[in-house]
């Protein structure tokens, strides 16, 4: 499938409703599939404050976050390797990443009601030719992008469940976060709450 992009925004290309209710159940399954190999785990930041979102990882690569900082590591906090990259995620990133090679890590974040993100780059990949693709499932959020550098203005968007971003290019290294979650927009996850997983080529 090819598609344009419905909007831009930064550099960041926004495919809105790019999965169908039906692509979003079966994604949410393979999500849940994974979760249930690699627990949802609290990270802290590297201060040791907790962070409001619970995360896991699928593929070669996990991202963690602890005391002993912000990394990639082959394995869960528990201790076991992390699951294989969920097969309709594969597809967009095949489909939306053509030239990119194969992502080696699928994070999986999950927002509960008071869970937000933090303005933040994603740089703890080795190359950045590569882009990042993110995709949301579940209740709608308010995601705000800034710039390359800290600070000044930032403009924000709504995500909904089925949504699909490409931050490559100039858009790889802008700053960018969750405000907050609208809890109880969607009717896809059981209890509520949002999933967004992030694919990226990690080495
Ligand atoms: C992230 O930047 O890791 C997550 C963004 C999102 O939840 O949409
Ligand atoms: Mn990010």
């Amino acid at each position: 499938m090819s598609t344009s992009p419905t909007i831009m925004i930064r550099g960041i290309a926004v495919f809105k409703a790019y999965l169908s209710p039906a692509q979003q159940v079966t994604l949410l399954e393979e999500a849940r599939a994974v979760q249930r190999q690699a627990p949802l785990f609290s990270p802290t930041t590297a201060g040791g404050k907790p962070m409001s979102v619970r995360m896991t990882s699928a593929g070669k690569y996990g991202w963690v976050s602890d005391t002993g900082g912000y990394r990639y590591d082959q394995r869960h906090p528990g201790g076991m390797a992390w699951p294989a990259i969920p097969p309709l995620a594969l597809g967009i990133w095949k489909d939306l990443a053509a030239a990119a090679p194969a992502p080696e890590c699928c994070l999986i974040n999950y927002y509960g009601k008071d869970a937000r993100m933090g303005m933040h780059q994603d740089r703890d990949e080795a190359d950045f030719r590569w882009p990042v693709v993110s995709i949301s499932l579940g209740d709608d959020a308010t995601f705000r992008v800034g710039r390359e550098e800290r600070g000044g203005p930032t403009e924000s968007l709504v995500l909904s469940s089925g949504d699909v971003l490409v931050m490559g290019e100039k858009a790889r290294l802008v700053y960018h976060g969750i405000d907050r979650i609208r809890f109880g927009t969607s009717k896809l996850l059981k209890n509520g709450g949002r999933l967004n997983l992030t694919l990226r080529v990690v080495t």
